[in-house]
């Protein structure tokens, strides 16, 4: 089994989530706290099928509203590449949460740590991807009247304004601590967690009083804000709460899917037969012969065709079990399995480039003008 890192940059190796639960110190969603959201959710797949299954103080953000305390959501990009379906997943539940809790939604794009964290991205080429990944966050239908896209260095003059707070508060000892940085780490990525932070209390500042957040990500970000749920009451703010999901796995392999592998995944820019060529490449649970998996089957466990169908491409539960079992039993094939899996990321993709085209006209109204 190959090493395992998780961390906001670096996602690698096969993931064990019970191991990262405990590390970070996360909490399951329990079926008490399941039950409290479908209530205003209703059946959702992402928390029936637990890709959303842990958080902090997500208790706390239902209590609250349940008082008539309100929060916010806020959750993030970071634009290294073009998106990918990994990066909808979270996003599409944010809409969901939005939609069910009439709630404002930040949107944050961190240009600067993108610019920060790579070897080979220049400003411009981030300025390029922050631009074409707010179309596909605009294409997820989030309500523009009550939706506010932040860039980092767009909106420098409200944002850095309030990390400094926050970095006053955080040492460079913490940030080795967290984040394994040392001496020859540059200075911007040891202030960036900072940048991270504000928007978790960017509307407790702009309305004077202190309103919860909840952030929906996932898993790999949780360093940052328990950094911040550190500092933010410090500073007189409540601490973020969050919910988080897993990752979709890469079509090459394990691990998290990569914008910086093609191959392993597929953008929201890919064309019919880009992922009509990615899927028929991707690695699968099967065995080497025909023959050999007739007699012994496939493992849909550690399959990523049969996570994309787990993900988003196969809403009946009853259908994905057929389809899991017909795999474990011999009788569904890679080949044929990835026959029926294409057209659905195709009209999916499909559907969501019409989204994007239009989201071109409204564009200006989801960004922060500050
Ligand atoms: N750092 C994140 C990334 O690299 C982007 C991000 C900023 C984010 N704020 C967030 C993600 C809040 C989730 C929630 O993708």
């Amino acid at each position: 089994m190959s090493e395992m890192t998780v961390t906001p940059w670096e996602v690698k190796g096969e993931i064990d989530y019970n191991r990262l639960i405990e590390e970070f110190g996360l909490n399951l969603i329990n079926e008490k706290l399941e039950a409290k959201l479908k209530k205003y959710l209703g059946d959702n797949l992402f928390l029936r099928r637990k890709i959303f299954f842990v958080h902090r103080d997500l208790d706390f953000i239902l209590n609250e509203f349940e008082k008539g305390n309100k929060f916010y959501l806020y959750t993030g990009r970071g634009p290294s590449g073009h998106t990918h379906i990994g990066h909808l997943i979270p996003w599409i539940f944010t809409k969901q949460l939005q939609d069910a809790f009439k709630t404002k939604l930040i949107f944050q794009l961190t240009d600067d740590e993108k610019f920060l964290f790579s070897d080979k991205l220049s400003i411009e080429e981030v300025e390029n991807f922050t631009k074409e990944n707010i179309l596909d966050i605009i294409a997820v239908g989030f309500d523009p009247e009550n939706t506010e896209i932040y860039t980092d260095l767009v909106n420098s003059k409200t944002l850095y304004k309030q990390a400094v707070r926050v970095a006053k508060k955080i040492t460079f000892s913490t940030t080795k601590a967290v984040f394994g940085f040392n001496n020859s780490t540059n200075v911007g990525k040891i202030f960036f967690t900072s940048m991270q932070a504000v928007p978790a209390f960017i509307e407790s500042v702009k309305q004077n009083k202190n309103i919860p957040c909840l952030i929906p990500h996932a898993i790999d970000q949780d360093a940052h804000f328990r950094i911040a749920r550190d500092i933010l009451p410090k500073l007189g703010y409540y601490k973020p709460a969050s919910i988080q999901c897993q990752f979709i796995p890469g079509l090459t392999g394990s691990g998290k899917m990569s914008a910086s592998d093609p191959n392993s995944t597929v953008y929201t820019t890919d064309s019919e037969k880009d992922i009509e060529k990615k899927i028929k490449k991707a690695f699968t649970g099967g065995r080497e012969t025909i023959e050999e998996q007739k007699k012994l089957g496939g493992n849909p466990d550690i399959c990523p065709i049969f996570k994309y169908y787990f993900f988003l491409f196969e809403k009946d539960d009853k259908k994905l079990e057929d389809r899991f079992k017909a795999c474990k039993t011999g009788k569904l094939m890679c080949g044929e399995c990835k026959l029926q899996l294409i057209p659905r990321i195709q009209k999916f993709i499909k559907e969501h480039q019409k989204k994007r085209e239009k989201a071109k006209e409204i564009f200006n109204e989801f960004i922060v003008k500050d």
